[in-house]
């Protein structure tokens, strides 16, 4: 093959392009003649061929792995799932042993064959072919498995999910008035997201004559207890509707808070009683929080809250962070 012109190109400019085009992220092992599991993380793999079943995937000249990739009759590729980024940085590292500590399985010629991807391909080596600094080798595939999890991205330069798109029968609707909201319209799909959620939570709260500002109080103490007044309105200023006072005489009132008064400053504290009603009401909450997202799968609830959390960001006015243990005075 005649060997390309070489054209002078902004190889970071070079690399960004390329970062454009989204891919899955997979590891390929194998095992040296010595019985050495080898392994690296690549997003170069493709899909080449039906019939036959063939695959390609390219490896760096600089890998340490080449010389027993070069010489591997057999090797997998794993396509990782959404959660599996901690083991794509593994593989990506030149650590000593990226394998140890990992539950294998032992694939055709004794390949190590790693658990919990979307599907894992095993491989016999068909054809290697020089590619610049890199070897591509083209596999025929031998044996595949699919688990139906959903398949960590890589796009930019940084990992992402893949997030489907709703088909276009469920698109939403416009309206036929022009200056009425749609479907479409963010508020309204935080704020009907908000009261539904919110509507399951709120029954064990009805049946125990709890107002929505004296959960959030509670569950404000849960996170910091003994806040003054004025820390507990600062915590609760984006849900508060009513009268922090009145919430907190009717938790005083059921035996849920108790007020301890040191320099002539009120502090509220959870009672032993009022931390357990706290304690099922999370419980409840975090098991609607589980229905919802084993629903959505890990990908789509991890980008869901890795949204919200940039919107909450994008649009705070500098309210009180809960997370954030306020100084005295604050
Ligand atoms: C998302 C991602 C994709 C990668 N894709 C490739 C690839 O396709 N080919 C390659 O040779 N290296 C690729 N790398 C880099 C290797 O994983 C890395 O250089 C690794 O340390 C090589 O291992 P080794 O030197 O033990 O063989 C990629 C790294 C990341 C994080």
């Amino acid at each position: 093959m005649d060997t390309p012109a070489k054209v002078a190109f902004d190889s970071r400019e070079f690399r960004s392009a390329l970062g454009t085009f989204a891919t899955g992220v997979t590891v390929v092992t194998s095992r040296s003649s010595s019985g050495e599991p080898v392994g690296l993380t690549a997003n170069s793999f493709n899909s080449v061929s039906l019939d036959p079943p063939l695959v390609l995937w390219s490896l760096a000249r600089n890998a340490r792995s080449l010389p027993v990739f070069a010489n591997a009759s057999h090797w997998a590729v794993h396509i990782l799932a959404a959660d599996q980024e901690a083991l794509s940085n593994r593989f990506a590292s030149r650590g000593e042993d990226k394998f140890a500590g990992l539950e294998l399985e032992s694939g055709i010629d004794d390949t190590p064959l790693l658990r919990g991807c979307a599907a894992r391909f095993q491989c016999r080596t068909a054809f290697q072919y020089e590619g610049g600094d890199h070897i591509i080798f083209v596999g025929e595939v031998v044996a595949f498995d699919h688990s139906g999890l959903q398949p960590l991205v890589f796009h930019g330069g940084r990992y992402a999910f893949a997030t489907q798109k709703l088909p276009s029968a469920a698109a939403p609707r416009t309206p036929a008035l022009a200056g009425s909201f749609s479907e479409d319209f963010l508020g309204y799909l935080l704020g009907r997201a908000h009261f539904q959620f919110y509507r399951r939570l709120r029954r064990p709260l009805a049946s125990a004559g709890i107002s929505d500002d004296q959960h959030f109080v509670l569950a404000t103490l849960t996170v910091a207890d003994g806040l003054n007044a004025l820390q507990l309105s600062a915590s609760i200023s984006y849900f508060l509707d009513g009268d922090l006072t009145k919430a907190l005489d009717g938790l005083i009132a059921r035996g849920f808070v108790t007020a301890t008064t040191s320099a002539g400053e009120a502090h509220y504290f959870l009672t032993t009683q009022g931390r357990d009603f706290a304690l099922q009401l999370i419980a409840a909450a975090k098991s609607f929080e589980s229905q919802i997202f084993d629903r959505f799968g890990y990908a789509d609830s991890t980008a869901l809250k890795t949204l919200l959390r940039r919107l909450i960001a994008l649009t705070d006015p500098g309210l009180a962070d809960m997370w954030s243990v306020p100084d005295e005075g604050d």
